[in-house]
């Protein structure tokens, strides 16, 4: 913990503007990222934390084409409600902007010029996937298809996100447009590259080597993998109309790639803050003194880590992120959380069943957050937490607190006597919790820190346990006049410590316990409030009066978990349902198109999880004709050994193709039954409806 002031730049991943935000958005980086910020500011430090709406890019314009109106529409309508729910839960950025406004569009466009200018592209024209029936270039999240690296069949053409790697639309096995499930052809067009593999070396130095120690080991594990596979130059500019338009020569009809413009949107962002507040944005972005810190979701890291610093060091007058804490992703009840299948719990929807709760959801996403692996929410352990800890232990404890001493005291801090052992060694105790605490968050150990402020709640609750003042009051006053003192103590430190996480409640218990009286009556200002409470004898000096008991946390009741659950089955049902819609037939395939596929029926004889995937199992088939490997994506619905022996079908004359360095010769025909298992075609399995595809 240090007292020299720092300057911080922390950003916020820009939220696309296509939907609602939702507790996987607040676990993996809205509120890690708030409480960052809130402790860096208790900390005396100067601080600008930045963030606002991500509005370009493809599914943006995906989702007005199906809703039939503008994509202007959309952001308009998103960004509202993305704001409010920022504001609601207490996010405090300095500053939330749009990508579409003045300051952005210049920003970013002057970026590009500069790179332009100082020769920092290549301008290449080359074969891009492009959509005949629609009439358009296919990039982004207009196609997906097979990723080459892992297998995944819903890659999208700038990234597979499952398993991050970035890539190109052409590198997509199967390509299929987004738009009209067309399969793609090639046409020429002409782009601007960023050539990534000339800063292969110098990311190597700066991240894989430079930073082995402080970054998170999931960001740096990832970064090295995908330099050790080597990085290929990448366009930053698309055919399409939504978007930056290409401000250089041959650039009409072009906008920027919205990754390019996206991370500007953080420089534009603390640029209308400072304009704003009358400061100077540059330090902030320039000055190498100041620690840039980049809150992302894993999905983003490619973006992060490699993508925009070398922007920002190609483009030569910036500052590179001091360390890029990404979360890993959480699921709700055990399944990935789904803006398009609404699997998901909103922040708006949360806060009409839970008014006021803002804090108890914090405190879930927070104790539970997917710092390293990925997490499950679940409503029960909502519930639980919030009923055995907020409720029990730091509820608990403020409560007996505040009531005690306005019963006995008329609500005055009393003046303690002499402290025993018990006493002294609770105060030590206390005085350690700042630090403890700060270390944790220092090293964007967030859980951790919000575990070691709950700690220092149930010392409080113990300490009253152990000492008994409303046993003590019958025997001997001069003595509960010392145990209400430290109690009180205890108190104050959690008003103060709990602020970066629990904001609301925070807030409730500093008025609670009359704070700015309190501040006025101690002397000197030269500590941070946080550095107080393991410097000052007092807190709440005696003689102070404190307000009136208010409940901080209730118990939530079996029955409104009920309820959240209720929807959660609404939500499956309906899922279900548009599952099983059958697919509409294929164009017609002419008997000659059908002898052409070589059908063979195979046994398993051998097979095992392809090592570092989650989806490929790589299993040898006896055809009849020999045995052959064939990589099939279905290790997470099968083990190895359950499928030994098994007969399939085999589609034996499609072309070979490589996942993950082995060499897959042919396909497995599978089928997914009702509950969305993939299981071997064998139409009388369990739950395969008439009309389910064989793929
Ligand atoms: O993944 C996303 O939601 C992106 N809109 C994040 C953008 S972060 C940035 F660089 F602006
Ligand atoms: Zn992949």
């Amino acid at each position: 913990m240090s007292n020299t002031p720092q300057r911080y730049t922390i950003t916020a991943a820009l939220p696309y503007t296509n939907g609602p935000i939702h507790i996987g958005h607040l676990a993996g980086v809205y509120v890690p990222a708030d409480i960052y910020a809130r402790y860096l500011r208790m900390q005396g430090n100067d601080v600008a934390f930045v963030c606002g709406s991500d509005e370009h890019g493809v599914p943006i314009t995906i989702k007005a084409k199906k809703e039939g109106v503008t994509p202007q529409d959309i952001v308009d309508k998103y960004d509202g409600i993305i704001r409010k729910s920022f504001e609601d839960f207490g996010v405090s950025f300095d500053n939330y902007s749009r990508t579409s406004a003045k300051v952005h569009h210049d920003t970013a466009s002057a970026f590009f010029k500069k790179m332009y200018e100082d020769g920092k592209f290549i301008e290449e024209t080359t074969q891009q996937l492009y959509d005949e029936k629609a009439g358009q270039f296919l990039a982004d999240r207009f196609v997906t298809g097979n990723c080459p690296k892992c297998g995944n069949e819903e890659a999208y053409g700038d990234q597979c996100e499952s398993c991050g790697t970035s890539l190109n639309a052409t590198d997509l096995i199967n390509p299929k447009s987004a738009i009209t499930g067309e399969v793609p052809t090639l046409k020429e067009t002409r782009h601007w590259f960023l050539p990534l593999d000339q800063y292969q070396e110098w990311l190597d130095e700066w991240i894989v080597k430079g930073h082995a120690h402080d970054w998170k080991s999931n960001v740096h594990g990832q970064v090295k993998s995908w330099l050790n596979d080597g990085l290929r130059a990448r366009a930053v500019t698309r055919d399409l109309d939504w978007g930056i338009p290409v401000p250089v020569e041959g650039g009409d009809g072009k906008v920027l790639y919205v990754w390019f413009d996206a991370p500007i949107g953080y420089i534009s962002s603390t640029k209308e803050w400072a304009e704003r507040e009358g400061k100077d944005w540059e330090p902030y972005w320039k000055d190498e003194k100041t620690k840039l810190v980049h809150f992302i979701g894993k999905d983003n890291i490619v973006f992060h880590c490699i993508i925009f610093p070398v922007m920002l060091k190609a483009h030569g007058e910036y500052i590179l992120p001091e360390n890029v804490p990404a979360n890993e992703f959480l699921n709700l009840e055990g399944k990935k959380l789904s803006t398009s299948k609404n699997w998901a719990v909103w922040l708006h929807e949360y806060l009409e069943d839970f008014p006021n709760q803002q804090d108890v959801l914090r405190y879930v996403l927070t104790a539970n957050a997917p710092e390293a692996k990925d997490n499950d929410f679940t409503w029960k352990d909502f519930q639980a937490r919030n009923n055995n800890e907020l409720v029990a232990i730091f509820g608990n404890f403020i409560n007996r607190v505040v009531v005690l001493t306005n019963k006995y005291y008329s609500g005055i801090v009393p003046k303690p006597n002499d402290y025993s052992e018990v006493d002294e060694q609770t105060v030590t105790e206390l005085k350690a919790y700042p630090a403890v605490i700060a270390s944790s968050i220092e090293k964007y150990r967030f859980r951790e820190a919000q575990g070691e402020l709950m700690n220092l709640a149930r010392l409080g609750n113990k300490y009253l346990a152990d000492e008994e003042p409303w046993k003590l009051i019958k025997t001997d006053e001069e003595r509960v006049k010392t145990v209400m003192y430290v109690a009180l103590q205890i108190a104050s430190a959690l008003a103060t410590l709990s602020e970066p996480f629990l904001p609301f409640s925070s807030t409730k218990l500093q008025k609670m316990l009359n704070f700015t009286d309190a501040e006025s009556q101690l002397s000197g200002k030269e500590y941070s409030q946080w550095d107080k409470i393991a410097t000052r004898d007092s807190l709440l000096p005696a003689g102070h009066q404190i307000g009136k008991a208010e409940l901080l946390f209730s118990k939530i009741e079996d029955a409104q978990m009920q309820q959240q659950l209720d929807k959660l089955e609404a939500t499956k049902t309906a899922n279900a349902a548009e599952n099983n819609k059958v697919e509409p037939q294929k164009e017609t395939a002419t008997f000659e198109d059908f002898t052409k596929m070589d059908l063979r029926v195979g046994t398993i004889i051998e097979a095992h999880k392809l090592p570092k995937t989650k989806k490929l199992m790589v299993i040898k088939v006896d055809t009849g004709l020999d045995q052959r490997t064939v990589v099939s994506g279905i290790a997470e619905h099968y083990k190895a050994e359950e499928i030994i022996g098994k007969k399939v079908t085999v589609l034996a004359n499609l072309a070979p193709r490589k996942l993950r360095g082995v060499e897959s010769q042919g396909m497995i025909l599978m089928t997914e039954n009702s509950a969305g298992k993939l299981v071997f075609v064998n139409p009388d399995e369990d739950g395969v409806e008439p009309g389910t595809t064989i793929n």
